[in-house]
């Protein structure tokens, strides 16, 4: 089967299906900000949820936690990013345009848009400089007398100032992880690719803290298991890789990180190529975070063995995602189309875990008491799972809507319904419809729900 989807095509599904579009649009937008509709909420948050439960439910070696946005501006001091989270930043005098100057290669000149920055006749960029990504911000009422604070640009820091807290009360022993998803904000030099870059962004971080020796292990335990939950939700492998950075590459933290990349599509169907961009970087970032913070806190941040007296700094192994690159490969992996009936459908093969809408109910016609036997199955499912009441247009058009927002079943009323309180069950991937009594159909839509699912463009 071959692969249709263009970024573009990703961008205008999502605009015309309610997923996600420009932020404040009557003002003109935002540059790189976008808002999320229904359909793109649903989305997210089941890739939220999947990820939670990856890490809560399906062990018991991690714990939840959701701290601040606005931090101590000392912890920026301590983790290094008030010195050092910054990109090299170029300006071109002539379009008067600001570049990330290690991203030239995959960016337009401002003037001739075919060429990258600087390679133009009339392009003439500056010297790079450091440019620092945090948003900085005031605390109280008064500009000048408030403190400068700033909006988290990762959700780690977080995490680590929490370290004693979650070891006292939640009486966990290292090897042990600390999970959590929420907003970062960046002001990233050149946003861009959709929500791929954007200044604010939701990130999923777990930072599993281990005892010295045993980060090598760990390492390898946690590139296999963020791998494996992508390809379980659908991602086709051949799609995903795992890349180790080169020591040039290296954050400031770490001693060794290796990226989960997807292979991401051209922008359209003439121009670009398809590019592997990071989703995840799972990172080695031994003890210096604790370091840091025990240091400039004058804290002990260290996990003492009551029993021996064994005392040691655990080291950290950072499984760290991004909820909307996550999403946007996920759509972007889903995206398919196909000859039907001398038409083109469109449709979002996606694991019905991660479907906004996992079953939409459809009388066939809107009349002949078919509305209200529907709308009964409706208010049934709807108590089970994200379901869809759904009367509006022909019947083929109904189908299209759903097989565009992803929606693994439809379950259709029809005449015969009035008479034997059955009811047609069709399969978004295979088209395949069967008849079933209504009564068990909640029971058949979970078991599937709970079903083992690959993608039908492995096939
Ligand atoms: N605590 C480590 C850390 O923040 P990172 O690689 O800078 O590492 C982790 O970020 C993940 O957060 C990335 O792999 C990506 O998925 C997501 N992310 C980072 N910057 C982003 C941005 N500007 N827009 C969207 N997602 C971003």
């Amino acid at each position: 089967m071959g692969d249709a989807v263009t970024m573009d095509k990703i961008v205008s599904l999502c605009k015309r299906r309610g997923f996600i579009f420009p932020s404040s649009e009557i003002y003109g937008g935002v540059g790189s900000t976008y808002d999320y509709g229904h359909y793109g909420v649903l989305l997210k948050t089941n890739v939220k949820n999947e990820w939670w439960r990856a890490m809560l439910q399906d062990r018991d070696d991690v714990v939840a936690l959701d701290s601040a946005i606005i931090q101590h501006p000392r912890v920026w001091e301590a983790s290094g990013h008030l010195a050092g989270f910054t990109d090299p930043l170029v300006d071109c005098r002539t379009c008067k345009k600001r570049f990330r100057a290690d991203h030239l290669d995959q960016l337009q000149c401002g003037q001739k848009p075919s060429k990258h920055p600087g390679e133009g006749p009339d392009c003439d960029l500056t010297e790079a400089r450091d440019f620092n990504l945090m948003f900085e911000t005031t605390v109280g009422p008064v500009k000048e007398e408030g403190a400068t604070v700033y909006l988290r640009p990762e959700t780690a820091q977080g995490i680590f100032v929490n370290f004693k807290n979650v070891l006292q009360f939640s009486r966990r022993k290292p090897p042990f992880g600390i999970a959590q998803i929420g907003k970062s904000f960046r002001n990233e030099i050149t946003p861009g690719n959709f929500v791929f870059r954007t200044r604010e962004f939701e990130q999923m971080e777990m930072e599993f803290f281990v005892p010295p020796d045993d980060r090598d292990t760990w390492f390898a335990h946690w590139l296999a298991e963020r791998e494996r939950w992508y390809t379980e939700l659908g991602i086709r492998p051949d799609h995903l890789r795992l890349r180790a950075h080169e020591s040039d590459e290296l954050s400031h933290y770490a001693s060794g990180t290796s990226d989960v990349e997807y292979l991401f599509p051209a922008t359209d169907s003439v121009g670009g190529a398809a590019r592997w961009s990071e989703l995840e970087g799972i990172a080695n970032r031994g003890d210096f975070d604790l370091r840091a913070h025990a240091e400039h806190a004058r804290e002990k941040l260290e996990y003492v063995d009551t029993a021996s007296g064994e005392r040691y700094v655990p080291h950290v192994i950072e499984p760290a995602a991004g909820a909307d690159r996550a999403t946007l490969a996920f759509l972007v992996d889903a995206y398919d189309e196909e000859e039907l009936e001398s038409e083109t459908r469109t449709l979002l093969r996606l694991h019905p875990k991660l479907a906004p809408v996992k079953v939409a109910v459809m009388p066939l016609v809107k009349k002949d008491g078919q509305p209200e036997v529907a709308r009964e199955i409706y208010a049934d499912l709807r108590r089970r799972m994200q379901a869809e009441y759904d009367e509006g247009g022909s019947i083929g058009k109904r189908y299209r809507r759903q097989d565009e927002i992803g929606t693994p079943w439809g379950v259709t009323v029809d005449h015969q319904t009035l008479e034997d309180r059955t009811v047609t069950l069709r399969d978004r991937d295979s088209l395949e419809q069967v008849r079933l009594p209504i009564d068990g159909l909640g029971d058949e839509l979970e078991r599937r729900l709970r079903a083992a699912w690959r993608s039908p463009k492995l096939a």
